[in-house]
């Protein structure tokens, strides 16, 4: 707590809700800098590419920041590669995954020259290669792996195991490489894998090097040179504690790429970037009591922050004055109409009065970049903390107006 009170001073958070109201998303840019820092140490004696995962928090101002500190850029829709091209990222850096690419986003891909896209099908390789031939250009592709791959994580965030809809077994990337070796227009360049997310341990991801390690050298055997192992993303945060430092599982890479001649590793970190940068905002409405419950009613719901009913995720809660008073034991829950509409259950904090400013921790990835109009809400804005200028907007709040904006 004292850490997050480091970096989001109260006083200065006063002052944004105070101009801009809430509930608001508020981010450190010094928290992001120093996880790009931190990255960039880990991995510093190895030949290596990090492709930010936009879906995190695909804010304009934040992935700039990343693509000015050599950041590349994984994307996983058309809208993404828009996103990434306005923020600077080069399209040489950035690297296109996902199950489902439709043949105009992949047609986009190609006409943006992007390094390379991450095929997840025999049908998707299929259909790469013909919008190249009509392009007459040569797709440059990886094989999204599933390497049946534990990585002990939620249901909803684990990638890595068969059964799952993502990546292709290692016998059909082998039909599928073999395939690219008869296309004018394919080029086989990589191996990727994304495990999950909320990844604790080095051990996923140092299995999943050594299978690529033994596929790499049966390729070789058959004529193809890969050039890139992509691990993906998915290194976890605490919640409560932050980012465990990427240097515990950059350590069991480094040593294990280091035997491997000519091959550039691609690492695609998005929570570990932003998660512990941003906190939320909101304002205490309401109290109430439903027989032994206690329910604190705020102005955030789940339309701006949905990880708590959709994962489970306990994410801290602090008042930003707090008074000397007794803890209570109470949900926090916003003004939409589901039950499933709470930040936290039966957390315990200081008797808050209402009109208070609560802070909810580590939202600064999946927090805004998950939010939605429901209940016809308008979607928060956001402010970026950083040393030159105290604070800067960087998403207006939407209006009533904007709700209707695309309607007929
Ligand atoms: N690369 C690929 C191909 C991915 O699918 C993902 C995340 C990442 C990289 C970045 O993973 P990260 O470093 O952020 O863990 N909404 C969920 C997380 C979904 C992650 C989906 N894929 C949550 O709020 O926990």
């Amino acid at each position: 707590m004292d850490t997050l009170k480091k970096h989001f001073k109260p006083s200065l958070i006063r002052k944004v809700v105070s101009k801009f109201s809430t509930p608001i998303f508020i981010y450190s840019e010094k928290i992001i800098l120093d996880s790009i820092k931190a990255y960039k140490a880990a991995f510093s004696k190895t030949d290596v590419l990090f492709c930010y995962a936009l879906k995190a928090n695909s804010n304009n101002f934040l992935c700039s920041i990343l693509a000015k500190k050599g950041f590349g850029a994984d994307i996983v829709s058309g809208g993404e590669l828009f996103r990434a091209l306005k923020a600077g990222f080069k399209p040489e850096n950035i690297i296109f995954s996902g199950v489902g690419k439709t043949e105009e986003e992949l047609t986009y891909a190609l006409k943006s020259c992007i390094l390379m896209i991450n095929v997840e099908s025999f049908d998707e390789l299929k259909v790469l290669e013909k919008t190249a031939s009509v392009l007459k250009k040569i797709a440059g592709f990886s094989i999204r792996i599933n390497p049946d791959i534990d990585s002990h994580t939620h249901k909803f965030i684990t990638t890595g195991k068969i059964g799952s809809k993502f990546g292709v077994s290692l016998k059909e990337a082998f039909l599928m490489y073999d395939y690219s070796k008869k296309s004018k227009f394919l080029n086989p360049m990589g191996l990727q894998v994304h495990l999950g997310s909320q990844i604790y341990s080095a051990s996923p991801y140092a299995m999943a090097v050594d299978l690529f390690i033994k596929v790499i050298k049966k390729l070789s055997a058959s004529g193809i040179k890969i050039k890139y192992i992509d691990i993906g993303g998915g290194w976890g945060v605490d919640e409560r504690k932050g980012m465990k430092p990427p240097a515990i599982f950059a350590k069991a890479l480094n040593s294990r790429i280091k035997k491997l001649k000519n091959i550039k590793l691609i690492v695609e970190p998005g929570r570990s970037i932003m998660a512990s940068a941003g906190i939320l905002i909101t304002k205490v409405l309401y109290q109430k009591k439903s027989g032994h419950k206690k329910f604190i009613i705020v102005d955030a719901a789940m339309n701006d922050f949905i990880r708590p009913v959709l994962y489970g995720a306990k994410h801290p809660v602090y008042n930003l004055f707090p008074k000397k008073r007794e803890n209570i034991k109470a949900d926090i829950v916003g003004p939409v109409c589901e039950s499933g509409d709470f930040l936290a259950q039966d957390i315990k904090l200081p008797l808050p009065d209402n009109g208070d400013l609560l802070a909810i921790g580590s939202v600064g990835a999946y927090g805004w970049s998950m939010s939605s109009q429901y209940n016809s809400r308008p979607r928060a804005a956001e402010v970026l903390l950083n040393e030159k200028s105290g604070y800067k907007l960087i998403r207006k709040r939407e209006s009533l107006f904007d709700l209707i904006l695309s309607e007929i």
